[in-house]
């Protein structure tokens, strides 16, 4: 590698042109038809740098002759560092020997390089090039050594990067209800405006407002694929919609919900970037409120599982069947016909819950929610919901530490033949995120002693537990779609 030259450390502001600079190889010249001949023979003593041209015109004028450039290690005319076979190729074709300059600057080397080359040497030895991409923006979590040089880390990073527009730097605190970063911009436009694409969705939204974690795409996609078109589907803490939207364009009837009500104007944007109609409502409630309501909601509106009925063949008169979105979905299924026989009563298939650190807390929601349906629901283990709940558990035994504060919020008992705990992802060095997934149990979902948690009960500074308090705006203006 080209060292990059040496720069005073510790320099506040990018000064591209201290990277300027020459060094000098050996080269060959040799008539321009013998370059292939050559590179051949040569292999690996021939420089073999990124971004440098190890053959260039020859510097006698000569058109027909070209220099080869080799390897930095080998500076003098005896070749030394030379494999035999170089030496034996240039003494037996009789080839001169030269000195060539080759100039180099700034755009030669990496973001890596150029830090570690520029920031004090103490703090080197972890260059802080990593960063998260979420569409033009690079995030970056710095450690508090490096803030006095981030100005100059995030423009390096910046240029090093040409898909990216701007560079921000989380600071420590998070948003302890809506769960997203606060951040500075380091480099760039201030714009945190971003657009994604995720699981054959597009999604905009406010970076510095609302959350958004590209690493959940896996656990976004393995819920998605265990939903059936035909499932109805809950999404109560939803974000900007990475659950929803998917789900709606397979086919299920989603209603989904954020407390946030940035996450929830940009669900709206999201439904109409997707283009998607009417399988999609959307909220703006706490969480605990939201579950009875859009329960009550879905009832309201008289939904059925969809029967797929044969539509018609693609004709001049007949209707032709909808066709999928994208590639990989799913057709979605034909709309109810008269035709379709009655059902029983019909409720959610499925409740999304990702607040990771409260979410649990929310399940009390549950507690006789279906109180009074005993004969709608005379099928309960077929009939009443699946819940998927995220957790963190610190805890070397996580299915039971994570089932029992389910057990104790919910007052009941789970079916331990429905229960799956799924490892998400690694969040520190001692907690993990899960998702518990069970079948909300017949004794709680009919219990008589509804005990919902009031809201003057609940504690938004516990981190074991407690609903967040709703913030003002949500709780003066609690709005659907
Ligand atoms: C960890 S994020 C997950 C968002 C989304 N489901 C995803 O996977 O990206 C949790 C979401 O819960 C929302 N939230 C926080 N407290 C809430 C509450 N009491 N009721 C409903 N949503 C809430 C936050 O605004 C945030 O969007």
């Amino acid at each position: 590698m080209i060292p990059p030259p040496a720069i005073q450390r510790g320099l506040l502001t990018l000064d591209r042109s201290l990277f300027k600079t020459s060094v000098s190889a050996m080269a060959l010249r040799i008539p321009a038809s013998m370059t292939m001949e050559c590179k051949k023979a040569l292999g690996t003593d021939m420089l073999l740098e990124p971004k440098i041209r190890n053959v260039i015109d020859s510097d006698d004028g000569e058109k027909s002759k070209r220099l080869v450039l080799l390897n930095l290690d080998i500076q003098t005319e005896d070749l030394e560092g030379a494999s035999e076979k170089t030496k034996e190729f240039i003494k037996e074709k009789g080839i001169d020997l030269t000195k060539a300059e080759i100039s180099v600057g700034y755009d030669h080397w990496t973001a890596d390089e150029i830090l570690r080359a520029i920031l004090p040497e103490e703090i080197i030895d972890e260059a802080p090039s990593s960063f998260t991409t979420v569409g033009h923006i690079a995030h970056m979590n710095l450690k508090d050594e490096y803030l006095p040089f981030k100005g100059l880390i995030g423009q390096v990073i910046l240029d090093k990067n040409p898909n990216l527009k701007t560079v921000v730097n989380k600071t420590d605190s998070i948003d302890t209800t809506f769960r997203f970063f606060k951040m500075e911009v380091l480099a760039g436009e201030d714009n945190m405006i971003a657009e994604v694409r995720e699981s054959g969705c597009r999604f905009k939204f406010d970076f510095s407002q609302v959350y958004w974690n590209s690493r959940l795409h896996t656990e976004h996609d393995r819920l998605v694929k265990m939903f059936k078109p035909t499932d109805a589907v809950c999404d109560v803490m939803a974000g900007v919609g990475p659950f929803a939207m998917p789900a709606s364009k397979k086919g299920c009837m989603v209603y989904a919900n954020d407390l946030n009500p940035t996450s929830y104007k940009y669900m709206l944007e999201n439904k109409g970037l997707n283009k998607i109609k009417d399988n999609l409502h959307i909220y703006n409630l706490d969480g605990r409120d939201f579950i009875r309501k859009a329960v009550e909601d879905l009832e309201k509106s008289g939904y059925q599982t969809p029967v797929a009925v044969p539509t018609a063949p693609k004709g001049k008169k007949g209707a032709a069947a909808p066709k999928p979105e994208t590639p990989d979905a799913p057709a979605p299924v034909a709309p109810v016909t008269p035709t379709a026989p009655a059902h029983k009563f019909k409720t959610f298939d499925h409740f999304v819950m990702n607040l990771p650190a409260t979410a649990i807390e929310f399940l009390d929601a549950f507690r006789g929610l279906f109180k009074g349906r005993e004969e709608q629901i005379p099928e309960p283990k077929v009939q009443l919901p699946m819940i998927h709940c995220h957790c963190f558990s610190k805890s070397d035994k996580p299915e039971d530490d994570v089932r029992e504060r389910v057990e104790a919020v919910m007052g009941g008992k789970l079916e331990l033949d429905s229960v799956k705990l799924h490892w998400v992802r690694k969040v520190a060095p001692n907690k993990d995120m899960y998702c518990i997934s069970f079948r909300l149990p017949a004794e709680i979902a009919f219990a008589s002693d509804v005990k919902r948690k009031l809201e003057s009960e609940t504690d938004a500074s516990s981190t074991a537990g407690g609903a967040p308090e709703p913030t003002e705006s949500a709780e003066k203006r609690p709005k659907t779609e």
